[in-house]
């Protein structure tokens, strides 16, 4: 197997583990973006999709993230996964993910957060909450008993890796780290000093 595929089906396997310990939210991610003048700025989002392709999450894009992934489109993802004690890291260019698959993810969304995607200005001042209730409330009568669109500003971002580096606790802090990353066009993997 290529070497990039065997990072990726070693993700996948650590990610079942995650989900299989008692871990309220297994597909948890920090997500790091940078603005325009450097500034690193980083998040917790949810991994909604993985596989050779890169890893997907889904956002506003009008939000804080989307705006500098609009003007810098690079990216790094950050899980820790405390019952198994690994880390991973993941750093890439991001690309946004085509309208039919952000419409076939949404469409598994339950309607509550359906609505909360409307009625939230994601990254924008809130004056009060009640505002954003009733905003929710707004959006509830207007899509009431019919299926909610997807609004324009709310979609997918793929990362798509040209690193992954697995971290993995070890006694006496001899911690394992193997780094998997391209070097023109071609994966290569190494071991590094913890
Ligand atoms: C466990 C957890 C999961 C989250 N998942 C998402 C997510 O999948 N998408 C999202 O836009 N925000 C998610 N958030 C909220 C983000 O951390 C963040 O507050 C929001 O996206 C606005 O970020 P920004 O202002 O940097 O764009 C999550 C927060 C937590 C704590």
């Amino acid at each position: 197997m290529e070497l990039y595929s065997q990072a990726i089906a070693r993700f996948q396997t650590l990610l079942a583990q995650a989900r299989a310990a008692d871990l309220r939210e297994p597909t948890a991610m920090s997500l790091a973006t940078v603005n325009g003048d450097g500034q690193p700025s980083v998040r917790t989002v949810l991994l909604k999709h993985v596989d050779e392709r890169g890893f997907v999450f889904y956002t506003n894009t009008t939000s804080r993230k989307g705006g500098q992934l609009g003007v810098r489109s690079r990216a790094a993802l950050c899980f820790f996964w405390q019952p198994l004690m690994q880390q991973v890291l993941v750093e890439g260019a991001v690309a946004p993910v085509g309208n039919a698959e952000a419409d076939a993810y949404w469409a598994t969304r339950p309607r509550d957060s359906q609505l909360g995607a409307w009625a939230s200005l994601q990254s924008q001042p809130l004056v009060e909450r009640a505002v954003l209730e009733r905003r929710y409330a707004q959006y509830e009568r207007e899509f009431a008993n019919r299926p909610i669109p997807r609004p324009p500003h709310w979609s997918g971002y793929r990362v798509i890796p040209d690193m992954i580096e697995f971290w993995s606790s070890r006694p006496g802090r001899l911690h394992e780290r193997e780094r998997y990353y391209r070097e023109q066009d071609r994966w290569q993997r190494m071991l590094i000093y913890p």
